[in-house]
């Protein structure tokens, strides 16, 4: 697989990803390095991440091992908050770190959303690179320069847009993932198809188990994002098509976070582009036999979600919330055909429940 490189940051695969990184470390002469993981990701990603990295040559290794520190968060979107921010601040004032120092973030969206945060606030900025260990990693949150935090129950409400230098993909990874959480970044992949094209869009409906995604259907997702985010990095345009499924999916995810029913990101995404999927068709004139073919193909990997009345007020409420509203109008990414996404569409609360009815029949 290519690299993708671009001016602020690159994306690199693999054996050749983990040669340029070493260059890129030495180059740096970085006088610390902490490699930020969460507790999985410790256990499984952090010793064959070195491994592969410090085989490249000796003068890494040494680099590494000398010079090297190691913060292991608890897992799980609950630490994505200020008060590990803080403790993983400490840890670098404690260690000595300064302006050039590096952080690896190694794990999923979580570990890159969080350490992107610290990096990017530390001393006014630091260095640092994303290692994305789940698919939704990978396809999405390790790249695009979204960094942050969630507060008071509100998703990514506290960040700063800030590059990773580099972004390594190492598909290794997946390997030891839970299948929960490949269906989770699978959501994203399909978000992707969505707004890229009839012929993504296609792809994707050919898989029938998530067994079955390849290295390129990975690498064409990733595409599909850098495409947007280079023409728009800090989402004044067409980066918001990227929001596509997440307006009512953040806000499902929101309502459910720290409940008994919280949702991964990627089932609440799942849920957001059906729902989008036929606002799309109630406002664009989106094609509704194509609605029910990403209705159905959705509902083969997600299972159904119940909302009762009071669960569709609470998440309309948590609309008003949405970053990307302007005034009080939620506004929503929609598509008038597959690969043709439009921004900025008012929808109102009437049209909004029709689509949750259309969800759950
Ligand atoms: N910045 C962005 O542009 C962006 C985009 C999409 C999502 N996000 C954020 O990403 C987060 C979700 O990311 P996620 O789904 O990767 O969740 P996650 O980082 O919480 O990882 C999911 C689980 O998998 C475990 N894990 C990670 N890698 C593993 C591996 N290789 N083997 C075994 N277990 C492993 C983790 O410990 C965790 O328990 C959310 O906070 C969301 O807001 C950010």
């Amino acid at each position: 697989m290519r690299p993708i490189i671009k001016e602020n940051f690159s994306i690199l695969f693999n054996e050749n990803g983990y040669l340029e990184l070493a260059d890129f470390i030495l180059k740096k002469n970085y006088q610390n390095i902490l490699f930020l993981t969460d507790a999985n990701t410790e256990k499984y990603c952090l010793k064959s991440f070195k491994k592969s990295i410090c085989n490249i040559n000796s003068k890494v290794y040494k680099i590494i091992d000398s010079n090297s520190f190691y913060y292991s968060l608890p897992h799980g979107e609950s630490s994505k908050n200020i008060n590990e921010s803080i403790k993983v601040w400490d840890f670098l004032i404690q260690n000595g770190f300064k302006r050039n120092s590096l952080i690896i973030n190694l794990g999923g969206g979580m570990v890159t959303d969080i350490g992107g945060f610290i990096s990017s606030t530390f001393m006014r900025g630091i260095d640092f690179v994303n290692v994305p260990t789940t698919l939704l990693g990978m396809v999405d949150a390790s790249i695009g320069g979204k960094t942050g935090i969630d507060f008071k129950n509100l998703k990514n409400i506290i960040g700063k847009f800030e590059f990773a230098k580099i972004i390594l993909i190492d598909d290794s990874f997946l390997e030891t993932l839970n299948d929960q959480q490949i269906i989770s970044g699978f959501a994203e992949m399909i978000k992707h198809a969505l707004i890229d094209s009839p012929n993504h869009w296609n792809t994707i409906r050919e898989i029938k188990s998530l067994k079955n995604i390849s290295k390129d259907m990975i690498y064409n997702s990733i595409l599909t994002k850098v495409k947007i985010i280079e023409k728009d990095p800090t989402e004044k345009d067409i980066r918001k098509y990227l929001n596509y499924g997440h307006t009512l999916g953040h806000a499902i995810e929101s309502y459910l976070l720290g409940t008994k029913r919280e949702l991964l990101h990627g089932e609440a995404i799942s849920v957001g582009i059906i729902l989008e999927s036929y606002l799309s068709c109630l406002r664009c004139k989106f094609d509704i036999n194509k609605v029910n073919q990403i209705k159905s193909f959705v509902m083969k990997f997600y299972k159904k979600i119940d909302f009762a009345a009071t669960d569709i007020e609470m998440v309309i409420k948590l609309l008003k919330y949405d970053k990307k509203n302007i005034n009080d109008n939620a506004l929503f990414v929609l598509i008038r055909n597959i690969g043709d996404p439009t921004t900025n569409n008012e929808v109102n609360i009437e049209e909004i429940k029709e689509a949750f009815r259309f969800y759950q029949d």
